[in-house]
C-alpha cells in the first residue's frame, strides 16, 4: 500500500485569464485552457486544475473566500484504491468517477481524492553539475543559467486547519501517511510514503478555528533553478511572499510567491529524503528559515564594460 505523490490540486478561479497566465509563467505545461476549465502540468504529470467558480461539479469550499477545492493523491494500485475506499466508506460519503477516482471530504472540510497514478519517470529532472574542492563534475564547461523554471513535480501542499488532531488521525492513522516532524500540537509535517521527500502534507493548527489554504510547493532541479525561476517570475510581475531562503526543517531552499487563487506557491529544491529509519522530531521553536530575503531578488541587467578609473579597480 503506497501513495505515489500529490497528483492534482483543484481551484475555483475567479479570474481565469489571470490564473492561466500565472501557471504558464510559473513554468507548467498547458494541457487545456478555456474560459471555464484549465489544466497545467508538471514534468512528471502532476497537475493544477482550474474551474470557473460557477462550475456545477466543483467540490465545496472548506472556508470563506477559499478558492482551493480539492487535492488528489496518487496511489500505486487498484488494490490500494479499494482499501482506501473500504476504510473511508466507514464514516463518509465517497463519490467514485467512471475512471475509478475517489472523492470525499476530510475531517476539516477539505476536498480530497485518490486515484491510481504512476508519475512519468523519463523526464528532464537532472540537476546541473557542481564543482567542489573534492570533486569536479564540470570541466572546461560553463555552468547552467536558468532563464525560467520548469517544475518537475508538486512536492507538498499546506493548510491552516481548526482540527489538527482529526487531520492527523485521518491522514496518518487511517490513510497511512508518515509523521516526519511536528511542532507540538501546533503543526505537522506528514509524508505520503515511508520513502519520500521530507513532507508532502503540511498542516498548521488554527487556535481561532480558521481554515485556509496555505501553499503548494513545486520541486525544481537545483538551487540555480530556484533563483533563476524566481527572478524570471518576479520579472513577469508576480509578487514575492517571502524568499529566497532556506528551511531548517527539510533543509530545502525555497522561494514563495503570492498566488491569485489564494495562499502562496513555492519553488523548492534539495529537500531531505526520508525512509522508515527516520525518527520524527518535536520542535519547540519556530524554524521557518535559517535565512531568507523578505522580498525577493531582482535580475541585474548586463553592465557595460569600461576601463577601470579607480586606482584599486572594481570587478
Ligand atoms: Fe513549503
Amino acid at each position: 500500500m503506497a501513495f505515489t505523490g500529490l497528483y492534482s490540486t483543484l481551484f475555483a478561479a475567479p479570474d481565469m485569464k489571470e490564473a492561466q497566465r500565472f501557471y504558464k509563467d510559473w513554468g507548467l505545461r498547458k494541457v487545456k485552457a478555456t474560459p471555464t476549465h484549465s489544466i497545467f502540468e508538471t514534468k512528471i504529470g502532476s497537475r493544477v486544475e482550474l474551474k470557473s467558480p460557477k462550475a456545477k461539479n466543483l467540490p465545496p469550499a472548506a472556508g470563506p473566500d477559499m478558492h482551493f477545492r480539492e487535492m488528489v493523491w496518487g496511489v500505486s494500485s487498484k488494490k490500494h484504491l479499494a482499501e482506501i475506499k473500504r476504510e473511508l466508506t466507514k464514516d463518509r460519503e465517497i463519490i467514485e468517477d467512471k475512471d475509478g477516482t475517489l472523492h470525499c471530504i476530510d475531517p476539516n472540510g477539505l476536498g480530497v481524492g485518490f486515484r491510481v497514478w504512476k508519475p512519468k519517470t523519463r523526464i528532464d529532472g537532472a540537476r546541473s553539475k557542481i564543482n567542489s574542492f573534492d570533486m569536479q563534475e564540470r570541466v572546461d564547461e560553463i555552468s547552467t543559467f536558468y532563464k525560467d523554471a520548469h517544475p518537475i513535480r508538486m512536492g507538498h501542499i499546506g493548510f491552516i486547519l481548526p482540527d489538527l488532531k482529526a487531520a492527523e488521525k485521518f491522514y496518518k492513522d487511517r490513510l497511512g501517511f508518515w509523521l516526519s516532524d511536528r511542532y507540538g500540537k501546533a503543526a505537522l509535517f506528514l509524508r505520503c510514503a515511508a520513502k519520500s521527500q521530507h513532507h508532502n502534507l503540511f498542516m498548521i493548527w488554527s487556535e481561532a478555528g480558521n481554515i485556509k489554504y496555505h501553499h503548494t510547493a513545486f520541486e525544481v532541479r537545483d538551487i540555480h533553478e530556484v533563483f533563476g525561476g524566481g527572478v524570471a517570475f518576479d520579472k513577469k510581475g508576480w509578487a514575492t511572499e517571502v524568499g529566497p531562503g532556506r528551511h531548517p526543517i527539510s533543509s530545502a531552499y525555497f522561494w514563495y510567491f503570492k498566488a491569485p487563487c489564494g495562499g502562496a506557491i513555492e519553488y523548492f529544491t534539495d529537500s531531505d529524503y526520508l525512509t522508515e529509519n527516520w525518527k520524527p522530531h518535536n520542535y519547540r521553536n519556530n524554524l521557518f528559515s535559517e535565512w531568507h530575503l523578505p522580498d525577493g531578488i531582482k535580475q541585474v541587467p548586463d553592465g557595460e564594460i569600461r576601463p577601470s578609473v579607480s586606482a584599486a579597480g572594481k570587478h
